[in-house]
């Protein structure tokens, strides 16, 4: 299957929300997405925190390419393939560290933080007829840049720059990077695990899907109580959960560039139930000085899903951020840090720390929720009729509208699916263009046309 043959606009239909079940399981999309997709696009490869000095590395993925981030002796970050230019081998096994350089396990040829190979053992003996050593570096990723903390790659040298990709998502994202002057820090190690679904699952519904949460996170909100101010005692018998979906007084979906965000309007720093009573009260206790920073609506946003377009989402107030690096079209390998204020005492760190392991770590009450329902789709799309059907991602279809209030992008109702046909139409559009121009004004017109009843 050439790209050229396959019908894109039958695999996402944007303007009717339909969407092919094939695209989540389909391996020659699946080949065409590591090309088209994570070749092209930014993606977040490290937090500045965790490379704070030179010779200091992390190692992470672009796709299902091993890389790794190394801040180099002037302070600056470059970002290689972690693959050894004789024979392919991984030449850095360990998650981070710091170094003076790599060295291949497999022969031994050893490369410096600045990837340029400077030594191969016996050279003159093995290589009589000599060896380029200057032409043999690792592979560079083609950019590196940083957005208040978080470091991205990218492949393409054509890719519009980092801020121009982000559109309006970095405004949402600054609610979480930019709420106090010390900026942000990763808290402890990276939580890792596999679950068996598509990336596509994760991404969207971090982009677009609060709805699920009324169902599929019932139990344990009821567990929990919503009851303002006291997010972190559980309800006595005969209470009854009340939450923020019900006391909020508005919400909204962001979508746009294939980016999605989504969060309630509250009255008091006190939405999220699921954090500890310390994090609770630090939201208190910062809350004038980041409505000074952010106004009222970023820094009351201690609830809200998002995803950064492909791949990397966040949750405001339980901490939590991470990448769904793809592995096959049938499995996700999911990267979680803990990311909080840096000016937060430890203390409050600490209890960052538990709070986004309690409920979305690997073993998190609400992460078990979600993961459960990814895998049995995933199951269900073995099946060869399953396959063949269009889900449906219709949702507020025609009520987005850009508001007035300096809340930015193209919006909806919360509970709507405009960030979802976002998301698989800027999908659609980078497997089919050859150029980031024709995306770009692919985007153009389709966000002209959602808009028009405005
Ligand atoms: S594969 Fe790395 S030195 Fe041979
Ligand atoms: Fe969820």
């Amino acid at each position: 299957m050439s790209q050229k043959s396959i019908d894109f606009d039958a695999l996402v239909d944007a303007h009717t929300g339909r969407v092919a079940a094939s695209i989540y399981s389909d391996p020659e999309l699946y080949e065409l997405e590591l090309e088209r997709i994570f070749g092209r696009c930014w993606l977040f490869l490290a937090h500045v925190s965790q490379i704070p000095k030179a010779g200091d590395y992390f190692n992470t993925y672009m796709g299902e390419d091993p890389i790794i981030v190394v801040r180099q002796k002037d302070g600056s970050i470059k970002a290689f393939l972690n693959q050894c230019r004789h024979r392919s081998m991984r030449v850095s096994y360990a998650d981070c560290g710091n170094t003076r350089s790599f060295t291949c396990p497999y022969h031994g040829w050893s490369y410096g933080t600045d990837g340029a190979l400077v030594d191969v053992p016996l050279e003159a003996r093995a290589y009589p007829q000599g060896l380029c050593k200057q032409k043999l570096g690792l592979q560079e990723v083609t950019r590196v840049a940083e957005y208040k903390g978080l470091i991205f790659g990218n492949w393409d040298a054509s890719a519009p720059d980092l801020e121009a990709y982000m559109g309006d998502i970095a405004w949402y994202l600054d609610g979480v990077l930019d709420r106090r002057p010390g900026g942000t820090e990763i808290i402890g190690g990276v939580h890792k695990w596999v679950i068996d679904c598509n990336w596509k699952f994760p991404a969207e519904q971090f982009a677009s899907d609060q709805y699920h949460a009324l169902y599929s996170h019932a139990s344990a909100v009821q567990v929990l109580g919503a009851k303002e101010g006291e997010g972190d005692k559980a309800l006595g018998a005969g209470q009854t959960a009340r939450p923020v979906w019900e006391t909020a007084k508005d919400a909204l979906q962001y979508g746009q560039a294939g980016h999605g965000s989504g969060f309630f309007f509250t009255e008091g720093p006190d939405a999220n139930v699921w954090v500890d009573g310390e994090v609770s009260q630090y939201f208190r206790d910062t809350y004038p000085e980041v409505e000074a920073r952010l106004g009222k609506v970023r820094a009351l946003r201690l609830a809200g899903h998002n995803n950064m377009f492909p791949t990397m989402s966040w949750l405001n107030g339980t901490a939590t951020l991470r990448v769904w690096h793809p592995r096959g079209p049938n499995q996700v390998e999911v990267w979680a840090f803990c990311i909080a204020d840096k000016d937060a005492s430890d203390e409050v760190k600490q209890a960052f720390e538990r709070s986004a392991t309690r409920a979305f770590g690997p073993a998190g009450f609400l992460e078990q929720d979600d993961s459960e329902n990814w895998v049995e789709i995933q199951k269900v799309l073995r099946g060869k009729r399953a396959r063949s059907t269009k889900l449906i991602v219709e949702m507020g279809l025609g009520n987005e509208k850009r508001r007035d209030d300096g809340i930015p992008g193209m919006t909806n109702y919360i509970f709507s699916e405009t960030a979802a046909r976002g998301m698989y139409r800027r999908w659609a559009d980078l497997l089919a263009c050859d150029s980031w121009d024709e995306v770009l004004e692919r985007t153009r017109v389709y966000e002209q046309e959602v808009m028009k009843h405005d």
